[in-house]
């Protein structure tokens, strides 16, 4: 005996709800083939690597439908945070933020998606932890905003340039090309 019942047994059963299409569940009506293109680096400081919250981390971002495109696990170079955080150098917590940063391995990820920029951000949730709404990362998380276990880029050219100083271009998978046909979105 089957075990699931099929879309035609279901509208018998249940004749006043409708079972959508599945297709229609997974493409949004939007055209174009580049819509789901935009891309961000989202990295583990630290702190999130010693709280073992990378899985955490992880499945938020796949259950909302975002793409992995290249993560990896490494001691930051002081150079490339000194670049990574270019803009801060005048700040007094600098030095401090250079400190945690270097103390242990960050996980740096590479997400893909439609306007996954401002989503990664919302989802993240405020610098500053106490302000950080519950259901946000840093929310859920944090308590302070010198351990904020979690960045990600804050515009499209900001990711741009933080994806080119963490990643070769080599290193990132080109979903379209190598899983289409697995791909729950369109490429
Ligand atoms: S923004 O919008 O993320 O750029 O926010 P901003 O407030 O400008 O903060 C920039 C980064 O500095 C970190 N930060 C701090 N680290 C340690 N101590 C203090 N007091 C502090 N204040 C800000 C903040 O977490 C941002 O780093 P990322 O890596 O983006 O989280």
């Amino acid at each position: 005996m089957k075990g699931v019942l099929g879309r035609s047994a279901l509208r018998g059963l249940l004749p006043s709800l409708r079972v959508p299409d599945s297709r229609w569940l997974m493409r949004p009506n939007s055209g174009g083939s580049s819509w789901t293109q935009e891309r961000t680096l989202v990295a583990l400081k630290p702190d999130g690597i010693q709280r073992r919250l990378v899985g955490a981390v992880i499945q938020r971002f796949e259950r909302r439908g975002f793409k992995l495109v290249e993560m990896k696990m490494l001691q930051a170079p002081e150079s490339i945070l000194a670049e990574h955080y270019q803009d801060l150098q005048r700040k007094p917590f600098y030095p401090a933020l250079i400190i945690y940063m270097s103390s242990g391995p960050i996980v740096a990820m590479v997400w893909e998606g439609y306007n996954v920029v401002q989503a990664s951000r919302a989802m993240i949730g405020h610098t500053d932890s106490t302000e950080a709404a519950s259901g946000t990362i840093r929310g859920d998380f944090s308590i302070h905003i010198s351990r904020n276990i979690i960045h990600a880029s804050n515009s499209v050219e900001g990711a741009q340039r933080e994806i080119q100083l963490w990643f070769q271009s080599s290193e990132l998978v080109n979903w379209a090309e190598e899983s289409s046909h697995s791909s729950s979105y369109p490429a």
